[in-house]
């Protein structure tokens, strides 16, 4: 089954051929338009300016993935339709719902959290060699920019949230720590590569909530910790910029410059510097992610645990949550996304559309809408 797949719900526009056999996935094409460059400057995805971009280049990339004019060979389409941004959630909507109906296809509405969830099954996505995707019931541990959840998951398409956050989501937090410090957007891939020249032990910033026996979670606080610390350690700028730009691992995706976390403190004379804030910062986010996921598994007892999202790109959260489970729990697999799936793509969104196509899990192409707070379970 060949499973086209759309992707509009925030600041990517991504469209994807997926084929799918039994519960093997192979990935033919996996186009992205990243729109982080245009968004920068504000610091933040505007929404509208998301909107009118995706408008700019969801043709062009069905052109390059060749897509027949007749939709011939696709079975069927499966479509990101919330949550998101509603302005920008409409564009793979509206083109979705068109194509599914002039086509004849039958049309899937996928949850961006679930195809997050599904970008484990794709090839390549880490568990035993031939096993096809994690055994159930499974437990995942979801941290994205706009979503920190622990949900378990009995079947294909059977979900039910264990924990989330209460305030700001993992991505979220790295995020507004980059931006406290002056770096480039989005924060999560340059305070992490900025932290891998830093000692994580020379800050010690709060663990929220990692005592408390639930499964939620809260950064909102630790951001500020770290906020109310740069007060009392203001930055000073360095004058000179490296040239070397860095890639963000995330094939096809511009480089992100790299001169802004050559800040440094003033405390560099006593020994601190900014590398070791950025290392401390993250120490104390995946110490809480481990904790949490570790205390879920331990009840819930899972055949599998799934790691994805944005933030497992983080090469620390992915290799912690790995060795810790490897330690303590001998017959659990471990799965995690190629880390060029982390980010948003229509890959895992047609992924999780050919699970639900297999259930006949159909929508209608007249009534179809974006739902920006569409919930898993
Ligand atoms: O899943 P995603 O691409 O978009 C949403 O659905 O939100 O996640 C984006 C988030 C951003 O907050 C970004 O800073 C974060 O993932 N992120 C990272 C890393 N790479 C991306 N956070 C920490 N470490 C990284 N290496
Ligand atoms: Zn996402």
């Amino acid at each position: 089954m060949r499973i086209l797949g759309i992707e509009s719900s925030c600041d990517e526009t991504a469209v994807a051929l997926v084929t799918g056999k039994d519960e093997t996935l192979q990935i033919e094409k996996n186009l992205i338009a990243s729109q982080v460059a245009i968004h920068a400057k504000y610091g933040g995805v505007v929404p509208e300016v998301a909107a009118r971009s995706h408008v700019d280049a969801i043709f062009p990339l069905l052109l390059e993935a060749g897509i027949s004019r007749d939709g011939k060979g696709i079975d069927a389409i499966a479509v990101t339709a919330g949550p998101g941004l509603v302005p920008a959630l409409r564009v793979g909507v509206e083109l979705a719902k068109a194509l599914a109906y002039f086509w004849q296809k039958p049309l899937v509405a996928v949850n961006h959290l679930e195809g997050h969830i599904y970008s484990v099954w794709l090839k390549g996505a880490g568990g035993p060699e031939g096993a096809g995707g994690p055994k159930f019931p499974a437990l995942a541990l979801l941290v994205s920019g706009g979503h920190t959840e622990i949900i378990s998951m009995k079947d294909h398409g059977v979900y039910e949230l264990l924990g989330m956050t209460r305030d700001d989501a993992a991505g979220e937090a790295f995020d507004k720590v980059g931006k406290l410090l002056g770096l480039a957007y989005p924060g999560g891939p340059v305070v992490s590569k900025c932290a891998e020249q830093g000692n994580p032990s020379a800050i010690a910033f709060p663990r929220p909530m990692i005592e408390r026996g639930d499964l939620d979670f809260s950064f909102a606080g630790l951001k500020t910790a770290v906020a109310v610390w740069l007060k009392h350690n203001p930055l000073l700028p360095e004058l000179a910029c490296p040239t070397k730009p860095w890639r963000s691992g995330v094939e096809g995706r511009a480089p992100r410059p790299a001169c802004a976390y050559r800040l440094r403190t003033d405390r560099q004379a006593r020994g601190i510097k900014i590398e070791d804030v950025c290392a401390s910062f993250q120490a104390a986010v995946v110490e809480v992610l481990v904790t949490k996921t570790l205390t879920a598994v331990d009840r819930m007892r899972p055949a599998s645990v799934i790691l994805s999202g944005g933030v497992s790109a983080n090469v620390l959260l992915r290799e912690t949550l790995g060795k810790t489970l490897a330690e303590k729990f001998l017959d659990i697999t471990y799965h995690v996304p190629d880390r060029a799936l982390t980010g948003d793509n229509a890959a895992m969104i047609a992924a999780a559309g050919y699970f639900q196509a297999q259930k006949k899990n159909f929508v209608d192409p007249l009534t179809l809408e974006a739902d920006p707070h569409m919930r898993l379970a």
